[in-house]
């Protein structure tokens, strides 16, 4: 019998997981981490990889169509493509994609995309090695490059560069990332920065709105916005007017939330599940996982978690309280 799809109160329907493999990560991002990284999570509280398929089959019985693997950075955790094999076999038609450093893809992906992986979302902040190196607190611009060549070759498809706007830090290469999506025929996101750093160093002054970040490449290229029906991708995304191949795409978090159509839902290493990249609560799968709990059991703590998810983050509320848990940790 077909299972009903899982729904919030607010009628939205939730069909994309997002796995964190790790917390732990090769960078240390000023936006994300502190230089030293934090307290990484016990390995016995870390979900093996039978654990995360188990639970990915009980999510694809509710409707899950789309899986995400994030981290901290997820290529760190060993014998990555086993765990993308276990997916795979979970269902062959899921949307199997990973958001990386991609750092690492230089020997990884082509082993993930032989295990079943479709796709990946790279994240790129400056083009200019010593910003990049400053940023990311590594000199590692060159090797990120090796991985995305690793990454095309491998026939890993499309592939999507993330670069978070720090204003007065990386604005003025937005220009310079259009003309690389142009030369590559990536599409590019700017996403606007948000308060999950674990250095609370947030502020609203060092979020370029997305509008200004497209303005701003459309005074060098004309752009034309594409229309992206049934995509549930909270990214804005435009074409280049001359017919130039990539994209440029803006994730609007901050200041033109998307959360009316949220379809997500989030899975931190140690089992837990989040309703929302900003809950205040989370709901322990790994425990009764753990004590052998059946799928129906699994799936009614899920539906009750979705059924708590609010209608939206509250940044731009006077109440707004950053979670504990940090973006490293919760994968993005
Ligand atoms: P696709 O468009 O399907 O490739 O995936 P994606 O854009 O959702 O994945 P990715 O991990 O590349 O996310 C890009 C950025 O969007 C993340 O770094 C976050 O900053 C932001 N983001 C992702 N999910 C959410 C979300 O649920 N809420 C908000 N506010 N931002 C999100
Ligand atoms: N705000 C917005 N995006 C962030 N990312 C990490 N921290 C933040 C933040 N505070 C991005 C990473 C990566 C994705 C998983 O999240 O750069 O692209
Ligand atoms: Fe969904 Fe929460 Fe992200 Fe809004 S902030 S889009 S509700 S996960």
């Amino acid at each position: 019998m077909r299972k009903s799809p899982i729904v919030d109160r607010f009628g939205r329907v939730a069909t994309d997981l997002r796995v964190s493999v790790t917390d732990r990560c090769n960078f240390r991002c000023t936006y994300c981490m502190p230089a030293e990284g934090l307290q990484w999570l016990p390995r016995a509280e870390i979900l093996t990889y039978e654990e995360i398929a188990r639970l990915a089959g009980v999510f694809h019985a509710l409707g899950v169509r789309t899986v995400r693997l994030t981290g901290g950075e997820p290529t760190v955790r060993r014998d990555l493509p086993e765990l993308v094999r276990k997916l795979r076999n979970v269902a062959q038609d899921l949307d199997l994609s990973m958001t990386t450093n991609g750092l690492l893809l230089d020997v990884l992906a082509a082993p993930l995309k032989e295990a079943g992986l479709d796709r990946v979302n790279v994240s790129v902040d400056s083009l200019l090695r010593h910003r990049f190196a400053e940023m990311t607190r590594r000199d590692a611009l060159e090797g990120v490059m090796r991985g995305l060549r690793a990454a095309e070759a491998a026939g890993l498809s499309p592939i999507k560069l993330n670069c978070v706007v720090l204003n007065g830090t990386n604005d003025d290469e937005v220009a310079d990332f259009a003309a690389f999506a142009r030369d590559t025929g990536y599409d590019v996101r700017f996403i606007e920065y948000m308060p999950l750093d674990a250095d609370h160093g947030w502020e609203r002054a060092k979020v370029l709105p997305s509008r200004k970040v497209l303005a701003r490449i459309a005074e060098r290229f004309p752009l034309i916005p594409v229309e992206h029906e049934g995509d549930p991708s909270p990214a804005t995304t435009c074409r280049f007017a001359d017919g130039a191949p990539g994209t440029v795409g803006v994730i609007a978090s901050v200041t033109e939330p998307f959360c009316d159509s949220c379809d997500r839902m989030r899975l931190t290493a140690d089992g837990q599940f989040r309703s929302c990249l900003f809950a205040l609560n989370e709901t322990n799968l790994r425990d009764p996982l753990r004590a052998g709990a059946s799928a129906e059991e699994l799936e009614a703590l899920i539906r009750a978690a979705m059924w708590e998810k609010w209608s939206g983050h509250r940044i731009n509320h006077p109440d707004f309280v950053q979670p504990q848990r940090t973006m490293s940790s919760i994968g993005g």
